[in-house]
């Protein structure tokens, strides 16, 4: 399959891609975490989220985690998703911590 003719919506993606380890509502609970030496990142917390900027989760799901210092076992998903389907799966981690990025790193806001 080309990563063109996937799907854009992020919860689809999410649950294809991402949910065997991070978890099906991204609590860090996905049937492979128990076998990671660095549990998954848990999505649904809005304040670890919430200290992220959109950035910075493109960045390490397109790159992996290694290169934002993280576990080397986050896949790089560059080679098989979009960049609208990777900003897709950022708004989805957004709605499942229920939470904004940082003030500074968002568009037009004042600090
Ligand atoms: C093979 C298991 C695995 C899969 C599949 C996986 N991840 Fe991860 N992910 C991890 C691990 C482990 C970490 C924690 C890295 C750390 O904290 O060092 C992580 C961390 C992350 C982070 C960093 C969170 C932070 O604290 O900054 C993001 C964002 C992320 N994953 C998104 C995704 C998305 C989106 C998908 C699906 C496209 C996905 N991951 C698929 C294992 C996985």
């Amino acid at each position: 399959m080309s990563p063109a003719a996937g799907s854009t919506d992020g919860k689809t993606l999410y649950a294809q891609w991402c949910a065997g380890c991070h978890g099906a509502t991204g609590k860090g609970d996905g049937p492979n975490a128990a076998r990671l030496p660095v549990p998954p990142a848990k999505h649904g917390d809005g304040k670890a989220m919430s200290a992220r900027s959109d950035d910075a989760l493109f960045d390490t799901i397109e790159a992996g985690g290694a290169i934002m210092n993280k576990s080397h076992r986050m896949p790089a998903f560059g080679g098989s998703l979009t960049s609208l389907q990777i900003r897709a799966l950022v708004q989805y981690i957004r709605t499942l911590c229920n939470c904004q990025p940082p003030a500074w790193s968002r568009d037009g806001l004042q600090p």
